[in-house]
């Protein structure tokens, strides 16, 4: 849509804590600098957008993540090619910038065990926690969804429900990191070629602070990634028991409904989130209908931790 300009875009609110529906742009087209701008702006403010009727296949993904970015390999998936593990699906792209998440089998059937984490149920997270330099944002477009709507995606706004955490837990975390666990992947399976570990001893992930800081807002918001049952993700300065239940109450507090959206797709529908302040997680997939989406990781900068920059936070 060559026509497409700052002017000609349509924003609609979700009326929920995050989320605005972008309407008037076709995304496979070149996008303007005053275009781009205006669309970063209003990402920031919303934290996730969604544009109905696009048409963005494989390269056509790839050429929208430079815009905002570039991309960078997914950790699962680059651990995968680096063992030489093939593809979970005959139908899915080699090319490691970006994958399929389906819940079809390797001959393209849906299936309720699919290779991968197409088909499951997964709990709240922030794409790639579990490793140092995380993604900056997903992008993630609606190709085949199925027939009964299955296989939502659920959005939680983390800088809000940093805002209005209890001024008694704010001070607790201040200071503070979390290992965060590297051992399962979002569907909580082991991932290829690991271990289960049975001790907090035995997780493996990058230290990061519990509150970053949102670049584009200066914003602080939660960073609690990824956690499974004990022993999972864990705070450096508070191990054992204590640690515990004081995540017991923070994830608790940060997936109340009333930060939450739930996007139920639409085919064509492109979704972009922004990891540094949202978490998302997906209800399970319908085994008997197929569903086909297509994923790009746009590159991560290092995390900015609220702790190095007070001056930047609230
Ligand atoms: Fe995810």
């Amino acid at each position: 849509m060559s026509g497409t300009s700052v002017e000609t875009i349509g924003v609609t609110p979700t009326g929920s804590a995050l989320g605005a529906d972008i309407q008037g742009i076709d995304l496979s087209g070149p996008l303007s600098d005053e275009l781009l701008a205006r669309l970063i702006e209003i990402w920031a403010e919303h934290l996730v957008l969604r544009f109905p009727d696009q048409s963005l296949a494989d390269e056509k993904l790839l050429t929208l993540t430079e815009y905002f970015g570039g991309q960078q390999p997914s950790g699962a998936r680059k651990r995968r090619q680096e063992m030489g593990l093939g593809e979970h699906s005959k139908n899915n792209p080699t090319d490691p910038r970006f994958n399929y998440v389906t819940n079809l089998d390797y001959d393209g059937n849906p299936s309720a065990t699919p290779r991968g984490n197409g088909a499951y149920e997964l709990r709240w997270h922030s794409d790639n926690s579990y490793v140092e330099v995380p993604p900056t944002a997903t992008l993630l477009w609606g190709q085949k969804i199925p027939v009964d709507g299955s296989g939502q995606t659920m959005f939680c706004n983390q800088i809000l429900a940093y805002e209005e955490l209890p001024v008694s837990l704010k001070e607790i975390i201040e200071g503070k990191h979390m290992i965060h666990d590297g051992s399962r992947n979002t569907a909580n399976m082991v991932q290829v070629g690991g271990k289960a570990p049975k001790t907090q001893a035995d997780i493996k992930g990058p230290v990061h602070p519990m509150v970053r800081i949102h670049p584009p807002t200066g914003k602080r918001a939660l960073f609690l990634g990824r956690r499974w049952d004990y022993p999972s993700t864990y705070i450096l300065e508070m191990p054992g028991d204590e640690g515990e239940e004081l995540m017991d109450r923070l994830w608790a507090h940060a997936t109340q409904e009333k930060y939450v959206w739930v996007q139920n797709w639409t085919p064509g529908d492109l979704i972009m989130w922004d990891n540094r302040a949202v978490m998302h997680r997906r209800t399970a997939v319908n085994p008997s209908s197929p569903r086909i989406m297509h994923r790009a990781l746009i590159k991560g900068d290092p995390v900015v931790s609220a702790w190095d920059n007070a001056a930047a936070a609230e």
